[in-house]
């Protein structure tokens, strides 16, 4: 028998088989299953009255037929899953004890999950563009979700099979460069700080800047010119665009390293400023750019609002921008990475310009014959204070990430220092870090990304409730009753096959485990990791549920084996799950 990951599609491809052999042919909503309210069965082909209805079928004896075509497919048979037909013509499936434990016995570590995972992408080429913050200044509580979202997105995509690439897309080449630079010149700077003082001075220096320009005509100017300069390849200002860049990638890799986030490339907006006049040339030669007031731009005229609205592609000054950026990556992507696929992680607020990148890229790749890989913008909403506006600090500015990061991990370490005093404070550390992070994380990844949510530190830290630290402990819990064990038998959980179910709570968590994939799938469907976090939470609920009608050790040998395989399992798709959000697991708390 082949071994069947995900439940309810392979059921729902045997239906669509049988359905096609009784020489119905049905949209793929017909055969969809689903899992289903556990008192009527496990999962549920919930298109079949529908289709009986559009087919002016009777329900009842269509599920029938269908039932009989089933059982007529040696594979079905084989496989063990249980049908039949109830009510005015429902098709209701159950899995038996033994395709539960069939399943248990297969999927039991890492690398056995990947492989039934792995099919679902797999050669698929994705580039993920997130985190991609801008240079010359600090990380700040913004750029939190991309992060975060992205690193997770990108995590599930490859565990699910893709070919992911990780791309950086860093804001290094902006207008911002140009004030800078003549700031930096008519100030003093000291270079000899750390990254994150330098930056902070920068922004300081921008700042005051900024607001010169709008007083002082000729600092505007010069402002300009330094721009210019810089776009020419000046070598002094291209030198202290650099040295601005290089403590900036420094500071943000600091964050990375912290937060477990790695880059395949890091190719900044610069790097693609030889290309942009490419774009711009080709757009305009096959009609689909025009010259509107002295700048290059592409109206979607179809659109409802991006007819008026243009896409600007080459400013009135001859400057290209954010968007001509855009074009050059995702063509760059096409041509050297031969992207199936591209997805960017940013808020809300970009979804205009992704549509309309998105617009252009589909009339201009259609005249150049090229293949149009997948485009998908992955936006997410705002974190909000307390107060429901978006988060800053007392005064008023953006929070730095940097402290956000520094200030979980103070909070989780008073909570882990009361909890355990008696821990060693390298330990202490070690798992304060764990929490704090993870809880930021957890926090963000559990909410659909497209709300905003409020962020409340009591909220994301309790024990209580969708939250990292309680994932974090009933893991931790599972990984103390192996440490009970003889060491010789402690390395072996993993491996325990398991023989049977006894339990009403045995068979529920058995049931829950093999759901797993259904969670993965969900979350990749849409891109929305939400989904995995409400089923860990579901499973740490059932779990706890078992583990207190059961108890694990100390009972006859054969069912102590049993209920500490369920144990394992459980320990593997719980740490499983959460390593696909981005969280480090702990064996003690
Ligand atoms: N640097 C941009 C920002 O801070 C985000 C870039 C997102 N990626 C992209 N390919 N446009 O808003």
């Amino acid at each position: 028998m082949v071994e069947i990951f995900h439940v309810p599609s392979w059921i729902g491809a045997r239906l669509g088989g049988a359905l096609a052999r009784l020489g119905i042919e049905a949209a793929e909503e017909s055969a969809r299953v689903q899992p289903a309210d556990p008192r009527f069965g496990d999962f549920q082909a919930n298109g079949l009255l529908a289709l009986a209805k559009r087919r002016g079928l009777v329900p009842r004896p269509l599920a029938e037929k269908l039932l009989r075509a089933l059982m007529a497919d040696e594979e079905w048979r084989g496989a063990g899953i249980e049908a039949f037909v109830s009510g005015p013509g429902f098709l209701p499936f159950r899995l038996p004890d033994g395709f539960l434990l069939r399943w248990l016995n297969t999927y039991r570590d890492e690398s056995s999950l990947r492989l039934g995972a792995g099919q679902r992408f797999l050669g698929r080429k994705i580039v993920v563009d997130y985190s991609s913050p801008n240079t010359a200044k600090q990380m700040h509580v913004g750029h939190l979700r991309s992060m975060i979202i992205g690193e997770s997105i990108q995590r599930l995509l490859r565990f699910c099979g893709a070919a992911v690439i990780r791309d950086n897309h860093i804001g290094d080449w902006g207008t911002i460069f140009g004030i800078l630079i003549l700031m930096i010149r008519q100030n003093s700077l000291d270079w000899e700080r750390s990254p994150a003082e330098v930056l902070e001075s920068l922004e300081a220096l921008y700042r005051e800047g900024v607001a010169r320009t709008n007083e002082d005509e000729a600092f505007l100017e010069e402002a300009r010119r330094e721009l210019v300069r810089l776009q020419r390849g000046e070598p002094e200002n291209v030198a202290l665009w650099q040295r601005i860049n290089g403590l900036s990638y420094r500071a943000f890799q600091e964050i990375y390293d912290e937060m477990d986030v790695h880059f395949d490339h890091v190719l900044g907006e610069s790097f693609y400023r030889d290309q942009v006049d490419r774009v711009c040339r080709e757009l305009e030669s096959i009609g689909l750019a025009e010259i509107s007031d002295g700048a290059l731009v592409v109206r979607h005229r179809a659109h409802p609002r991006f007819g008026e609205q243009p896409f600007l592609v080459r400013k009135k000054d001859g400057a290209s921008n954010y968007a001509t950026t855009d074009l050059a990556a995702l063509l760059y992507r096409v041509e050297h990475f031969h992207a199936d696929e591209i997805i960017y992680v940013t808020d809300g607020r970009q979804q205009d310009h992704f549509q309309q990148l998105f617009l252009t890229a589909e009339a201009w790749f259609f005249q150049k014959n090229y293949p149009l890989p997948a485009l998908k913008h992955v936006w997410f909403g705002t974190i909000l204070g307390e107060d429901g506006k978006a988060i800053r600090t007392r005064s008023g500015e953006p929070l730095r990430l940097r402290e956000l990061m520094e200030e979980a991990k103070a909070r989780a370490y008073g909570i882990v220092a009361e909890k355990s005093p008696s821990l060693a404070e390298e330990e202490k550390r070690r798992i304060a870090r764990a929490v704090g992070l993870g809880a930021i994380r957890y926090a963000d990844l559990s909410q659909n990304r497209t709300h905003d949510y409020v962020f409340s530190w009591p909220k994301l830290l309790s024990f209580d409730g969708n939250t990292a630290p309680y994932l974090l402990y009933a893991l931790a819990r599972i990984c103390s009753v192996f440490r009970k064990l003889p060491a010789s038998a402690r390395g072996e959980v993993e491996a325990l096959v398991l023989p049977s179910l006894e339990t009403p709570e045995e068979r529920v968590l058995a049931k829950k485990l093999v759901l797993f994939p259904c969670a993965l799938e969900q979350a990749i469907e849409d891109l929305r990791p939400h989904f995995l976090c409400t089923y860990l939470y579901e499973l740490a609920g059932v779990f706890s549920a078992f583990y207190k009608a059961n108890r694990v050790l100390g009972e006859a040998e054969e069912t102590e084996r049993r209920r500490l395989g369920l144990c394992a399992r459980t320990a593997l798709i719980l740490e499983q799950g959460l390593h696909l959000l981005g969280l480090a697991t702990l064996e003690q708390m």
